[in-house]
């Protein structure tokens, strides 16, 4: 067992931050309800609490809270903006509205003369005006207390975030409170977490057969590696091309597994996946559909192959937390998690990427020897262009998405650009224009390039009008059926990288 890190979820969008920042720091975390019981928490003998950030203030009434016993387990604890908020609120101090509130990066002054002043990324309205009793503050900006203590009761609070970039020192802070207040020996290592895999899948497992759902992404490339790695002879990976996949990928996924050890089968299932589909425009019915009927197609293959029980998937903690499967909102369901049916005719789903973040996975990659290209490739959803496509999917607009996607892919890969993520998705409105001395209604498509780590937030890439200019020439010029180009130049939040 390793040391672990909880992480109480009072709402903050970095939540997923600060899980992966502590793993990084070399602990285990995982985020848990911010409303969970003192007892429970106990019972998982974490050596310290972090308290996310929340869109909230305390006093709304439907704000969430946490119980005061959690701050007499004297287990450390760090409030984190409305983390630090509720703290000192539950403890018996004053919170208030701060007038306009601060946002961005702000200059923070530590109390003790000896320390510098930094900028840290505030977010908030609401302040600490009154702190609980042997609580001292430690750091101010000119608006609010920027960060307190009670050091004999090991509790902190900061009013900024220090999981983010945008903090001077805020990695420093959080290693800080993991091993000077915490008292942590760094134990978690991807190392362990391929040897503790291999040898519980081996558990699972016995000298039965797995099928794997490979869709040639890194996450299910990680897994196939792992899953050789544990039952070497007794897998197979299932390549089902749902003919959601971009210009020649299905070809290409094929030819570079070919290359590998791999027992590999291709099933052509374009058919099946577009009649579903047909007449469906609701985001979310879609990627239920399509989520349910590749758990069909491999229900079909195992049968095929002789009742194999166990259907393995390269799911990863991101999909969970983002299906609502960790207690959250459901922002989207990931086509293997909220999409997955209930009745799946498998005996078991093994998930061994489940725990990790996407960095996590690409690290995981690298030690198990895949190469780079496949462990750098840009993610791309389980749904395919089906999510990209607006409103209703037909054969056509996956063509006409099909050929300007391959358009912005190859004048991006010209230039040393390269964001995290880049594609073209075909919107549902059509707009008038005109080509030649004709006019014409057309559909309007949107490019979206955008800059990420994690892929929990993102911020849209910059990318140089020229190279705009020239990949929208070329789509109207080319493709079709697209009158008008545009691009999106939205973060996540409060966009998502995908539009569906
Ligand atoms: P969103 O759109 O949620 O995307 O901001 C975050 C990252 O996840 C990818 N994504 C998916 N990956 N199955 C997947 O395997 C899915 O259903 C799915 N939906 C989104 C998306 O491309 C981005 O990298």
């Amino acid at each position: 067992m390793n040391e672990l890190v909880l992480v109480l979820d009072f709402g903050g969008q970095y939540k997923q931050l600060i899980a992966s920042t502590v793993r990084s720091l070399g602990v285990y975390s995982e985020i848990v309800p911010g409303n969970i019981s003192a007892q429970e928490i106990a019972r998982r003998r974490p050596i310290g609490l972090i308290l996310t950030g929340g869109p909230n203030s305390v006093y709304a009434p439907d704000a969430p809270g946490c119980s005061a016993e959690i701050f007499r387990l004297g287990i450390p604890v760090l409030g984190i903006c409305y983390g630090m908020q509720l703290m000192c609120h539950v403890l018996g101090g004053q919170v208030s509205p701060g007038g306009a509130g601060e946002y961005g990066r702000v200059k923070v002054t530590p109390a003790e003369p000896a320390k510098s002043s930094f900028l840290a990324l505030m977010s908030h309205r609401d302040c600490v005006t009154r702190l609980p009793d042997g609580f001292t503050a430690t750091a101010h900006t000119q608006a609010c207390i920027a960060a307190c203590a009670h050091a004999q009761a090991k509790l902190f609070g900061v009013q900024f975030h220090p999981e983010t970039k945008h903090t001077e020192g805020g990695r420093e802070l959080l290693r800080q409170f993991l091993y000077d207040t915490c008292g942590a020996a760094g134990d978690y290592k991807l190392d362990d977490y391929i040897e503790r895999q291999v040898a519980q899948i081996r558990q699972t497992v016995g000298s039965e057969q797995v099928l794997l759902g490979l869709s040639g992404g890194v996450d299910s490339s990680v897994c196939a590696a792992l899953l050789s790695k544990a039952v070497p002879g007794q897998l197979t990976c299932v390549f089902v091309d749902h003919g959601f996949m971009r210009k020649d990928e299905g070809d290409e996924i094929e030819r570079a597994f070919a290359k590998h050890k791999l027992h590999l089968i291709r099933v052509n299932a374009q058919g099946r996946f577009l009649v579903k589909l047909r007449g469906v425009t609701d985001p979310e019915r879609k990627r239920k559909l399509i989520g349910e009927e590749f758990v069909r197609v491999f229900e079909a293959e195992a049968t095929t192959l002789g009742d194999i029980p166990f259907l393995a998937q390269g799911t990863i903690y991101p999909d969970v937390v983002e299906s609502g499967g960790a207690h959250g909102a459901v922002i989207k369901s990931h086509h293997n998690v909220g999409g997955l049916p209930d009745d799946v005719a498998f005996r078991q789903v093994i998930e061994p990427l489940a725990g990790l973040f996407k960095d996590e996975v690409r690290a995981l990659g690298r030690l198990l020897g895949l190469p780079a290209k496949l462990v750098n490739r840009q993610p791309f959803p389980g749904p395919g262009l089906a999510v990209r496509i607006m409103g209703t999917v037909t054969e056509k607009k996956l063509r006409l998405l099909r050929a300007a996607d391959a358009i912005l892919r190859e004048e991006l890969e010209r230039t040393p650009h390269r964001p995290s993520q880049y594609f073209a998705v075909l919107t549902d409105t059509r707009s008038v224009g005109v080509k030649g001395d004709d006019r014409t209604y057309d559909y309007v498509l949107a490019l979206r390039a955008v800059t990420t780590d994690d892929f929990m937030t993102c911020e849209y890439t910059p990318l140089p009008h020229k190279l705009l200019g020239r990949v929208a020439q070329r789509i109207t010029g080319e493709v079709p059926g697209v009158s008008r180009v545009v691009y999106d130049i939205t973060s996540k939040p409060p966009a998502t990288v995908e539009w569906e």
